[in-house]
Parts: structure tokens; sequence; C-alpha cells
């Protein structure tokens, strides 16, 4: 089995392993983990960052003393570890006072505490040496259509993120804002649902330039959408900021399994795409391989550390298919006849204007759609072989 080091990025958030598992219909089902110790377990894994809330350490409500005290430690142990502190985010949604959202809240002083709390933080991940600043606005939304001014809430949304972004600037700090998409749950519908949704709105904010997306697998899957062209996209658009990896069974609630655990064959194009890049546009994803699991509630402390395990295990193991998939001279031939690397040409030749295009009689009264229309593109020969790498039969 390939084994994880530091070399491979590999971060998790603290909130991951460390979830209770309390969830809707039941209590804990083990005890919470101390940061400081999975910090220093994460290490011992192969692991090269870690990710938190505000509240994932620091206790919502703790005194100022209590706050740089535990601070203290987990630079201690970020000395001690080596480990990278990659990216920090807010919690704005497990508090009473965020039931409505904390930047599209309908009250005003709730919105006003609620960028409060989020520059305290930027902050902190500034001081840190952070590189990201994500946010989940998980409680952004309504279940109610009639309860929100749809225009009023997106204004008050791009008002606040371009708040912190300007925020941001201002300090000097090397940070970057990732808005990360969820279509719903906590809220019956959460604004910003998709990745389209949210490169749509960075487009039309003020200080957009410094506002990506950070895209998680089972919120695009749970949309019914595409991950990996989700990820294409923002990519496309030099929008990926940061990534949070997991597994989904398609449209349902938001499970957070272990990555490769839902849709294996979408895992695998994603690995694909990030170890690999595009066929006309090779290399691979820069940032952190983030993971944004959670262990099933009916782990206990060790199958919180297993799931950790196999979270970096799947990536590898599909990092060594996709790769040698690429790499097949086979596979390179089925892109061929696919077409799939005739797809970097462009359509219009270097320099031809329209009119030499309408002048172009082979381009449309003398063009054969018949034979165009009998081409066998051979798209299920090029996935069976994707299959057969990913199964180890290549
Ligand atoms: C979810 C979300 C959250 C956020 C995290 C960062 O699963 O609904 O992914 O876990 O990623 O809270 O703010
Ligand atoms: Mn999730
Ligand atoms: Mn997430
Ligand atoms: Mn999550």
């Amino acid at each position: 089995m390939p084994t994880p080091t530091s070399a491979d990025k590999f971060s998790f958030g603290l909130w991951t392993m460390g979830w209770t598992a309390r969830d809707q219909f039941g209590l804990a089902t083990r005890p919470a983990l101390d940061p400081v110790e999975s910090i220093r377990k994460l290490k011992d894994l192969g692991a090269w960052g870690f990710t938190f809330h505000d509240n994932d350490v620091v206790p919502f409500g703790a005194s100022a003393a209590d706050r740089d005290k535990i601070l203290g430690q987990l630079t201690d142990v970020v000395d001690e570890t080596g480990l990278v502190v990659e990216m920090v985010t807010t919690d704005t949604f497990s508090q009473p006072v965020f039931k409505d959202g904390a930047f599209t809240s309908n009250d005003r002083g709730v919105r006003r505490y609620g960028l409060r709390k989020v520059l305290e933080n930027v902050d902190l991940a500034g001081e840190l040496g952070a590189r990201i600043f994500v946010m989940w606005g998980g409680r952004e939304g309504t279940e109610y259509d009639s309860s929100k001014d749809l225009h009023a809430a997106l204004d008050r949304y791009a008002e606040g993120i371009d708040t912190v972004a300007s925020y941001i600037k201002s300090k000097g700090y090397a940070l970057k804002i990732a808005l990360e998409p969820k279509p719903n749950e906590p809220r019956g519908n959460i604004f910003l649902p998709s990745i389209g949704h949210a490169i749509a709105f960075i487009s039309r904010l003020e200080h957009g330039d410094i506002v990506g997306v950070n895209p998680e697998t089972g919120h695009e899957q749970m949309a019914t959408l595409n991950y990996t062209h989700g990820l294409a996209e923002a990519i496309w658009c030099e929008k990926l900021f940061h990534i949070d990896l997991n597994g989904q069974h398609g449209p349902m609630y938001d499970q957070d399994l272990v990555f490769g655990h839902g849709d294996l064959i979408s895992a695998f194009f994603t690995v694909d795409l990030l170890e690999n890049g595009f066929p006309g546009k090779p290399g691979a994803y820069e940032g952190a391989r983030h993971f944004d699991y959670k262990p099933s509630r009916t782990e206990h402390v060790q199958g919180q550390w297993d799931s950790a395990a196999a979270n970096m295990e799947m990536y590898l193991m599909l990092k060594e298919r996709a790769v040698a998939f690429r790499a097949d001279p086979a596979v390179q031939e089925a892109l061929e006849v696919a077409g799939v690397t005739g797809l970097s040409v462009p359509t219009m030749a270097a320099g031809e204007t329209i009119e030499q295009l309408l002048a172009d009689r082979t381009a449309y009264e003398d063009f054969d759609v018949d034979r165009a229309g009998e081409r066998n593109y051979g798209f299920v020969q090029l996935h069976q072989l994707a299959l057969r790498h990913l199964m180890g039969f290549a």
C-alpha cells in the first residue's frame, strides 16, 4: 500500500476526525479529541498540514486569557511537528445567534457581530501564516422564500465578503478567501449553492481578485453535479483556491464519507485532473489535498484514525492508477482516436476572419454531415481503458 509523506501535501480539518458523532438523532458516540494530540497524530500518519475553525480550538465565548493560552499551545505543537496551518476558517453556523445566517441575517446586529467574529479570525489566520481563509456560509439561506429579500441578501453577502477582503488587503496578509458552495443542509436552501453560482457571485465583487472557491466533492454531488467538471471550470476561471475532498453517494444528505468511498469512478477522474492536469494543459494542482470528511458514527477512536488514514491511502492508490492511465500508450492512442487531444485546436484558424469562415464552403455547404454523423468516437472503449487501470487490470 502506498504510504503518505509530507510531499503529498495532505491536510485535514481538526473538525473532521475530531467529530464526536453527535447527530440530529443521537448523542456523541466517542470522546472529543484534544487538538494538540490530533496534530501529533496527523503528523505520525504522514499528513503535511491541518486546518480548523476558530471554535475547533478556542471554545465560543472563551476569555482573552484562555484564548491566548490555547493558541500558545497550538503554535507550540506547530513548531514541534512542523505541520503547516494552510487554511483557517470561522464557525458562523453553530451558535443560535447565527440561526438566520451571519452576513445575510435579517438582523443587522447579527450581521455586524458576524463580521467582527470573522475579522478577528482573519487576524489569527494572518498571524499563523495561513494562506487560505475558507468561508462556508452554511446558515446563509432560507427555509421559506417569503423570509428573505433575495436581492438584498446577495447585496449583504457581497458587502460582507468585500469587507473581509479589503481588511485582508489593508493588513497586508498573504491570505486569499475561498468560498465553499453547498446546496442545502443545514438551511433548506443555502445561498451560493454550487461552484458556478459562487464564481458568478465573485465576478460581481469589488475585491474579487483575492476571492475564489473551495469546492467539496459531496456538496456538488448532492446537487447531482459533476465535481470534476466543477473543479475544471474553477481552474479555467483561475479560482480554484482550495479543495475539500470526501465521498458521497449522490443526491441525499451530506455524507462526508472518506474520499473515494462514495463515487469511486468520479474520485478517479478528480485525482486524474489534480495530478495530471488536462490532456491539453498538463500539470498538477499545487494546493493542499485537503480532506473534509467525517468518520462514521459507528467508529470509535481507532476508527477515527483508521478513516483519516484511509483518505490518504485512497488518494495515493488513485494517483498511482491515474498516472499509469495517462502514461499508457494505448490510452494516448485512444485519446487521439476519440478526438480528446484535437479539442485543443482552435475552431477558427489563426487570424481567420468571420468573413473567411463564411466563405469556407468546406465548413458548411460541402461538409459531409452524414460522414460526421457516422463517426465512432470510441468514448466507451476509452472509458473501459480507464476502468481497467482503476481496477488494476491494465
Ligand atoms: C459541510 C461543510 C463544512 C465546512 C467547514 C468549513 O460538510 O457541510 O463542508 O464542513 O467545510 O465547516 O467551514
Ligand atoms: Mn460536507
Ligand atoms: Mn467542507
Ligand atoms: Mn464538511
